[in-house]
């Protein structure tokens, strides 16, 4: 199995549009030990010829442009592409705005919870994918499922399940109280596995808390990539870039007793990344002590590029 990171940045990506904090000045001006990052996706595959999108953003066509693997093959003729599915972990707009760049005219399948395909089916735009070509199925949970496009399989198996999270920024519900409206379904986590091989990895690009059952299924996991969005809970508001804490926004933060760095301590979690990395972060400067605390914690901060096999 191959995987490879598309993009390794939170919402707005490295440098984002309208940031001038202290990251994304410097790595607008080319300062070294800072490098551009595009917004949250993985690319998986089994045979390296047929992949699957893990989440799809807003950089979707910088990705495949970046990315070999992931160009028309010679073999499809005049038009084709090895992107043959996607699976979708929430409705935030970093993961499913890339949707509507594969709006092209080739076949697909769309996997996501029930929640997110609501979604997806409220807002007509997304109509723009042909249903007779964008097959959209609904997740599980806990229950693993082949996945497949047009009948064929791709050679990996998928199985969804709940982490603590949040309703979709544009879906939030003031009324609806401390919730926001969230539900079971809006975020979830994924474990990938190869029938073939035994391999297997987790991806938690969004998780707002370690609890006891996702605990259970990090423990002894060979490879975790996740939520990597805020150094500190409290980073936005100290740079002056937002009121919201990491909590507010539905993210776990690195430090701390409630952290993911402290969550993940004994849990035998044998190689994890950091992904969906906000630019207001201190760990995406190459030579910070925030940077060296995680490495020395035993974890690594995910790049676009990225790549892995197992
Ligand atoms: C998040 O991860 O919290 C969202 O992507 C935020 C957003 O929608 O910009
Ligand atoms: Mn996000
Ligand atoms: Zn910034």
């Amino acid at each position: 199995m191959l995987i490879k990171v598309l993009g390794s940045a939170a919402g707005g990506g490295f440098p984002q549009i309208n940031c001038n904090c202290r990251n994304c000045a410097d790595a607008r001006a080319g300062k070294p030990g800072l490098q551009s990052r595009t917004q949250s996706s993985l690319a998986v595959s089994s045979d390296g010829a047929a992949w699957i999108l893990l989440n799809a953003s807003p950089d979707l066509r910088q990705q495949v442009d970046a990315t070999p693997e992931l160009a028309p093959p010679a073999e499809a003729g005049a038009r084709g592409s090895p992107i043959k599915a996607v699976v979708l972990t929430n409705g935030d707009v970093d993961h499913l705005a890339g949707l509507l760049s594969l709006r092209e005219g080739f076949a697909l399948t769309i996997y996501a919870t029930g929640r997110v395909l609501a979604t997806l089916a409220a807002n007509r735009i997304f109509d723009v994918l042909d249903p007779r070509l964008v097959e959209r199925v609904q997740l599980p949970i806990a229950t693993p499922v082949g996945l497949a496009c047009g009948g064929a399989s791709l050679g990996l198996s998928l199985e969804a399940f709940p982490v603590p999270g949040k309703v979709a920024l544009y879906l939030e519900d003031a009324s609806a109280g401390p919730g926001l409206g969230t539900q079971a379904g809006d975020t979830i986590g994924l474990r990938i596995s190869e029938p073939g091989s035994g391999a297997a990895f987790l991806y938690i690009p969004g998780c707002a808390a370690v609890d006891q059952a996702l605990a259970d299924r990090l423990r002894n996991a060979p490879l975790v990539f996740f939520d990597g969005t805020l150094y500190d809970d409290e980073e936005m508001i100290s740079q002056g870039l937002s009121s919201k804490t990491g909590q507010r926004m539905g993210h776990i933060s690195m430090l701390g007793a409630e952290g993911s760095i402290a969550a993940f301590r004994g849990l035998g979690v044998e190689r994890r990344i950091f992904v969906h990395i906000n630019n207001s972060n201190p760990v995406l400067r190459r030579d910070s002590s925030e940077r060296r605390a995680v490495e020395e914690a035993g974890w690594e901060v995910a790049f676009d590029g990225m790549e892995i096999r197992l």
